[in-house]
């Protein structure tokens, strides 16, 4: 529950987001007093679907740098503001347009799909995009049957299970699901055998092994609406256990082994999505060179989606 401060807060919010004709475009990671207030909570795909189809005038984007910049490529004619300057996403910056290139010249015939978590620069060099929820998707549709996947490597060895092509793994990792390990699960399982586990695909594929099912944060929460179990355990940021509290009050939901915390997520407070409205700040700017051809990989996606 918000206390009084974090309400007047939330309400000099909803005043200045409706006199601006902006909306809150929030990421299941984000902090409870944030999610209570987002005009669309989600996954990365759900949110670049709602960046694309929106009309508002501003975006005040609470999530990481990524996806700001996703939601600015998507819809250039809109303003895009990212309450904190530096709250980016560690993955995103483990690969670069110039590797990118230069695996592609070692592979001529592979195309390469790269993981939303990444900069625009990486976006304009990748054949097409893909997000947690769709990458299988998009991978068994790309026309070719070698593909380079960037930048997460746990992403890859998942969808490498689903798909019959030649993959070659970029050497990415999500330091907060990276350090979910087995025995977090199987001690969790060990207290409640009951209970359902539900990891994202960042996580080891070892971990993965161990889940009843693994999905997006939003195929999470869709889950976690539709499963029978009463009790669930919980493989990823636990910034999710609140909208996975509130949207389903009849069950339990624990985390698997101690709650891993995205800093990156965490920079963004309701004190800095005040700012933002107030100050203008901190316009998304694309240069039109990248968001151009990024834009191309970025409707490939969604067309495959
Ligand atoms: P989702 O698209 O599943 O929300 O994942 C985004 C992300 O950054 C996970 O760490
Ligand atoms: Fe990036 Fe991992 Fe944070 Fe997601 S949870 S934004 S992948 S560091």
């Amino acid at each position: 529950m918000p206390n009084n401060s974090q309400k007047e807060i939330q309400n000099a919010i909803l005043k200045l987001k409706e006199q601006q004709n902006a909306i809150l475009l929030v990421h299941n990671y984000q902090r409870p007093e944030i999610q209570d207030i987002a005009d669309f909570l989600g996954d990365s795909l759900g949110l670049a679907k709602q960046a694309a189809q929106t009309d508002a005038d501003i975006i005040v984007f609470c999530g990481v740098e990524f996806m700001a910049e996703t939601a600015k490529i998507l819809s250039p004619e809109k303003m895009v503001l990212l309450p904190e300057r530096d709250a980016d996403c560690p993955m995103a910056n483990m690969v670069s347009d110039e590797e990118i290139l230069e695996m592609q010249k070692k592979h001529p015939d592979a195309k390469v799909v790269s993981y939303v978590n990444t900069t625009a620069s990486v976006k304009a060099v990748s054949d097409v995009c893909c997000t947690s929820s769709n990458a299988v998707q998009v991978v068994k549709n790309i026309d070719a049957d070698k593909i380079i996947f960037t930048p997460d490597k746990n992403l890859g060895f998942w969808v490498k299970r689903f798909v019959d092509k030649e993959m070659i793994l970029w050497d990415g990792f999500c330091y907060v699901h990276h350090r979910i390990t087995p025995e977090d699960i199987k001690k969790s399982k060990q207290k409640m055998p009951e209970a359902s586990v539900i990891v994202h695909p960042e996580c080891r594929p070892e971990v993965a092994d161990l889940a009843d099912r693994v999905e997006s944060t939003g195929g999470m929460v869709k889950f976690a609406r539709e499963t029978e179990a009463k009790k669930i355990i919980v493989g990823t940021e636990s910034g999710i256990l609140h909208r996975l509290k509130k949207e389903s009050p009849d069950k339990e939901f624990y985390t698997a082994g101690p709650p891993r915390i995205c800093q990156n997520m965490k920079k963004i407070t309701l004190e800095s999505v005040l700012k933002a409205l107030q100050k203008v700040q901190y316009k998304i700017e694309v240069p039109e060179k990248i968001a151009k051809p990024a834009k191309i990989t970025l409707d490939k996606m969604l067309n495959f989606s």
